[in-house]
């Protein structure tokens, strides 16, 4: 079945500085929005926190070892900005530098491509505040950080992603609170997704000026929404869902605007557009990164002011569901796929993760996460059938290697292929990572 992809189909696995790391203070890193939130009453699920994490700060190379040995030949991580730069802009931080270019030569040395994230939602508390993503000196402040970035490790690394879903970072972080900074208020939203917007922009342009042959996308979350009846409301709750999920930050860059046809309180977002800001919001990207874990069912609903939407949860729909109560649902990665196809100004797509938490338990040593095992399956299935109609996807990134510091889910929600044991880090290969150990045996390297 691999083979099916296509000998240049990219293989990757998936990862995030904040979950994995640790070492929050070591060497010169200061607090990031995560560290703060984590530490105040009730926010993360069982009082966890990220202060060791996986401790990938110290056991790279062995993590890496493992990346290796599954058949990865591509592997995605992102960088913490308070490593970079410990006030958010101004004194560079050498050995946060020394961390990555160690990480990024270990990658190097077998054989795997690195893959930067430029933001995975780990903004430096210094920058937070003065107002974080509701300022809009952000875009100066991310356009330095970028340049820094591209500077120390464009000469040997070609492929960037410059935001990780933004549409969760101003509508979680900003707007219902439920991660950090935990700054609720539908008033943050529309400032916020303008910024976040200039940036994605804006990185890719530093990008393009400072990384020759740099291999630029950035990465959004995505969802199929179907209307829960075929009522004009509920049609036309499916199509503001629709904009805010998956349109709200593609066709600005492609020159389309904000969406505000399919919901037209997006035209209030012009109080925070100054002169120029519909070009400066373009950039022609090589590829777009797209994750995709469920679908979704809508409704109009008269109890949400604003939105006038609500979500019918797949648990009341007798449909099966992850651990996390998320839909399975490889048909409503095909249509998704479909959907970004139409947009002809995406030269290239890449699944830049998809994955399934599910409740994993160690029997004799073993993980036989069979469930996670048929999600893949079913969802490749998915892709392998969109990209064989002509959809141009260039590569596929499971979400994740190891089990994680899951946002305000804490350590409750296991993704990984790699089972990590919290109290003494080891890490296990769960029944998923030998199912992909094996399908990408023949992988050319
Ligand atoms: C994020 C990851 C997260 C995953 C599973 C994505 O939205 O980029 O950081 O762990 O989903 O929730």
């Amino acid at each position: 079945m691999k083979e099916d992809f296509g000998e240049d189909f990219q293989w990757g696995i998936a990862t995030a500085a904040y979950q994995i790391e640790g070492a929050v203070h070591e060497d010169g890193r200061t607090d990031c929005v995560w560290d703060v939130f984590a530490r105040k009453k009730g926010k993360i699920r069982n009082g966890d926190h990220a202060q060791h994490a996986c401790d990938f700060y110290h056991r790279y190379e062995q993590d890496l070892e493992m990346v290796r040995s599954l058949g990865f030949g591509q592997f995605r991580f992102s960088i913490s900005w308070s490593r970079i730069l410990p006030e958010g802009h101004g004194t560079v931080n050498q050995p946060g530098i020394d961390f990555y270019n160690r990480l990024i030569d270990k990658c190097l040395s077998l054989g795997i491509e690195p893959w930067i994230t430029l933001y995975h939602w780990d903004l430096p508390q210094a920058l937070e505040k003065t107002g974080g993503w509701k300022n809009r000196r952000i875009v100066e402040w991310f356009a330095e950080y970028a340049a820094i970035c591209a500077n120390a490790f464009g000469d040997r690394v070609r492929n960037w992603i410059v935001l990780n879903e933004p549409m969760a970072v101003a509508g979680l972080g900003y707007t219902t609170g439920e991660h950090a900074p935990g700054d609720k208020g539908i008033h943050h939203f529309l400032p916020v997704v303008h910024h976040l917007a200039l940036c994605q922009a804006e990185g890719g342009r530093v990008l393009r000026q400072l990384v020759p042959n740099a291999r630029i996308g950035t990465a959004i979350s995505c969802s199929y929404v179907y209307p829960n009846s075929t009522s004009a409301a509920d049609v036309r709750a499916a199509r503001r869902a629709d904009a805010l999920l998956n349109r709200l930050f593609i066709e600005p860059a492609l020159g389309l605007g904000y969406p505000k046809d399919a919901f037209p309180f997006l035209s209030n977002i012009k109080r925070f557009m100054r002169e120029g800001d519909r070009e400066k919001l373009k950039f022609d990207f090589d590829f777009w990164g797209l994750q995709n874990y469920f679908s979704m069912v809508v409704q109009h609903s008269y109890l949400a002011p604003v939105m006038w939407l609500k979500e019918v949860p797949a648990t009341l729909r007798n449909v099966p569901v992850t651990g996390m109560g998320w839909e399975i649902s490889p048909v409503g990665m095909y249509e998704i796929l479909k959907q970004f196809q139409k947009y002809e100004g995406v030269r290239e797509i890449i699944i830049s993760e998809n994955g399934a938490a599910f409740k994993d338990s160690v029997v004799d040593g073993e993980i036989n996460d069979h469930e996670r095992v048929t999600y893949f399956k079913r969802y490749l299935a998915a892709v392998l059938k969109a990209k064989q109609e002509g959809v141009k996807i260039g590569g596929y990134f499971a979400w994740t290697l190891l089990d994680n510091f899951e946002w305000a889910h804490g350590y409750s929600a296991r993704f990984g292929l790699v089972f990590v044991d919290f109290n003494t880090q080891k890490r296990t290969v769960k029944e998923s990572g030998k199912w992909f150990r094996n399908f990408l045996k023949d992988s050319k390297m």
